[in-house]
């Protein structure tokens, strides 16, 4: 079978003109999506505050995890250098010939290097207006090898968020109530899986129509996301569908399905889609931070004691992956196999 053509390749063919083929129309065509605060972490205050604002700190990013699953961080340090780097490199992946960017593709799951289209095109019937690339990133570094500067600026990026992305899951640790390295040490985070996701929207001529991404919740423990300054990333919050209004120089921060499971059900992980507009190209990279691929994750024992009962029975982490990406399930429900 010929390889799927990837959205921009549709779109730049000028096959697409002003109606969306069949094949993207998304069956939940209800995309309206609310807007409320977002709870904000300063990060800052988390790394350098005094005791007082550091504990503070902790409260609140422990409160975000418990109610939202979801919290923007500012004050990250992370250079905007470094963040525009990324970016560029990410566009120039893109821009690539669709033939270099084929030798990439991939066929499992956890190969290091991976692109294509859609968002598991051998289980779904409808397909989603976006382009990937997924490259596995830590414990062992791996890159294209074009564009030209893509793997220095990949690195000194992915370099940065896992060091933010560990402060964060240090504060996650106390704000548990448990020892601040628990969590580091339980899932084995020095070889802890570090992913790297380049997402591409082209603009949609029928963006009511179609979806960016359909709602799903993310393995690992936390996801960083970064967004070129175009919106399109909704959260299931309460029941509604929030609508996050990007804002410059700032990252958002999401729960995945093993920080759920390594909370006891504590913190949840947060569904969330991709909605696409008509008007510009959104671009976003979605940094995953999981936890070593044969590690067995299960709740920590801390948080199984007394009235909580023990919620989901362990799995590696590799197989949990490889069952997500085999298995067509909806929403959160690969958690419920474990349940
Ligand atoms: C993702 O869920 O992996 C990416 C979402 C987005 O592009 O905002
Ligand atoms: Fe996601």
């Amino acid at each position: 079978a010929p390889p799927p053509m990837t959205v921009k390749e549709l779109v730049d063919s000028g096959a697409v003109g002003s109606v969306v083929p069949p094949e993207y129309r998304s069956r939940d065509q209800d995309h309206a999506a609310v807007e409320v605060e977002i709870p904000t972490v300063d990060f800052l205050l988390l790394r350098e505050g005094d005791d007082r604002q550091r504990r503070k700190t902790i409260r609140e990013l422990g409160r975000a995890c418990e109610e939202w699953g979801f919290f923007m961080v500012v004050n990250h340090g992370v250079p905007i250098g470094i963040i525009d780097a990324m970016l560029d490199a990410a566009r120039g992946f893109f821009d690539l010939p669709e033939a270099e960017k084929r030798e990439y593709a991939g066929n499992h799951v956890l190969d290091p290097i991976r692109c294509g289209t859609s968002f598991n095109p051998a289980v779904e019937d409808v397909k989603y207006w976006r382009d990937y690339f997924k490259l596995i990133v830590h414990p062992v570094f791996t890159s294209p090898s074009k564009p030209p500067g893509f793997s220095e600026a990949l690195l000194g990026y992915a370099t940065c968020v896992r060091k933010m992305t560990m402060e964060l899951l240090r504060g996650i640790s106390e704000a548990l109530g448990l020892e601040q390295h628990c969590m580091e040490r339980e899932l084995d985070l020095y070889n802890g899986v570090q992913l790297v996701a380049g997402n591409l929207y082209p603009p949609c001529p029928q963006p009511e129509l179609a979806m960016g991404l359909p709602p799903h919740s993310d393995h690992g423990l936390l996801t960083v996301l970064l967004q070129n300054g175009v919106g399109g990333l909704q959260v299931k919050h309460g029941g509604s569908w929030v609508h996050v209004r990007p804002a410059p120089c700032s990252f958002l921060v999401n729960t995945g399905d093993h920080m759920e499971i390594f909370s006891n059900g504590r913190i949840k992980s947060v569904l969330h889609r991709a909605v696409v507009n008509s008007w510009a190209t959104r671009m976003s990279i979605a940094v995953v931070q999981g936890p070593s691929l044969e590690t067995c994750v299960r709740p920590t024992p801390l948080l199984v004691k007394g009235v909580d009962r023990r919620m989901f029975r362990g799995m590696k982490y590799r197989d949990y992956v490889e069952f997500q990406q085999k298995n067509r399930l909806e929403e959160k429900s690969v958690l419920d196999v474990l349940r």
